[in-house]
């Protein structure tokens, strides 16, 4: 069967890894919007809080997936063009604007790291835990600083070292139960090069912003069951669909195993909750004055 692929929709050789392939988000699209419901829309709501954004700013949201930043950014009266490669991510944006009558968001399929926008056109640029993944971390940067209008301001999350985070932790550990002899990863994934706070700071002043700082947040995802976690965990993104995959089905019940009995070890019937760590960053793009 021939795949129909939409417009803008990236397809690189298979030989990349599936957090570079749009048609693998889009099998995580759903499974993917609980998780972003309940972890990632509070970094956006703090992110829409960290730029100048204001009644009828123009605002462009990169990587968007289902839309946190993009909804986030609509409420306070923002005009909005959510972009995504992934063809399932931006249907479900469309889906959430048809169901709220919501006409202030429009929503195109697109690579963050070539947008098929006009330089000088946003008040604010955004990528929410989207141009980590990018293969050039770099060129997603230039793109926010070309499509932002003089004293523009960009924003971009990152999750902190993979060393910090619970979730990370978790997952790592019930691994290593399922597949003891797995040899520990060779390098840091692609993503924790934007994970040291310093370090991304200066990478957004090298491509051109005239000001940068980086604040570091933690929030708590909060979660049903172990079970729910576990459920969602086997299609949420390319990165754990893959982990699932890897294994049999043995493995695969081991791994369930030590992820609900590690979780209801530490907090019996609940509520349950893990935190997580990232950086949010804004850089400012010179008025040109
Ligand atoms: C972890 S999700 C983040 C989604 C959303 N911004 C949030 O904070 O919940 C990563 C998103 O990046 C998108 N993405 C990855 N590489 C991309 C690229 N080169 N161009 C555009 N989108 C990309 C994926 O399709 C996915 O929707």
């Amino acid at each position: 069967m021939s795949a129909h692929i939409p417009e803008g929709e990236v397809h690189p050789p298979k030989s990349h890894p599936p957090e570079e392939r749009a048609e693998a988000w889009s099998s995580a699209a759903e499974a993917y919007d609980d998780f972003a419901e309940g972890a990632t829309r509070h970094f956006a709501e703090d992110a829409v809080r960290l730029v100048r954004l204001r009644p009828g700013s123009r605002v462009l949201d990169v990587a968007a997936g289902t839309g946190v930043f993009t909804f986030a950014a609509a409420r306070r009266g923002a005009e909005v063009l959510a972009t995504d490669f992934s063809a399932g991510m931006i249907e479900a944006i469309g889906r959430k604007c048809a169901a709220q009558g919501l006409t202030t968001v429009k929503t195109a399929v697109m690579d963050g790291q070539a947008l098929t926008v006009e330089d000088a056109s946003f008040d604010v640029a955004a990528s929410l835990f989207g141009l980590m993944f990018f293969p050039e971390h770099d060129r997603g940067l230039r793109e926010l600083l070309r499509v932002l209008k003089p004293g523009g301001q960009a924003v971009v999350t990152t999750w902190a070292p993979p060393s910090r985070g619970e979730m990370f932790r978790l997952i790592g550990s019930a691994v290593m139960k399922a597949l003891p002899n797995l040899p520990p990863p060779s390098k840091p994934p692609h993503w924790a090069a934007l994970g040291d706070a310093d370090d991304l700071r200066r990478r957004l002043l090298s491509v051109g912003f005239a000001r940068a700082h980086v604040v570091s947040v933690t929030h708590v995802w909060t979660f049903e069951s172990p079970e729910w976690l576990e459920q969602r965990l086997s299609s949420m993104s390319p990165a754990s669909a893959g982990l699932f995959e890897a294994m049999n089905a043995a493995q695969r019940e081991t791994f369930r195993r030590a992820l609900i009995d590690d979780l209801r070890e530490r907090q019996g019937e609940g509520p349950f909750a893990v935190t997580n760590e990232g950086l949010i960053a804004v850089g400012t793009k010179s008025s040109g004055t």
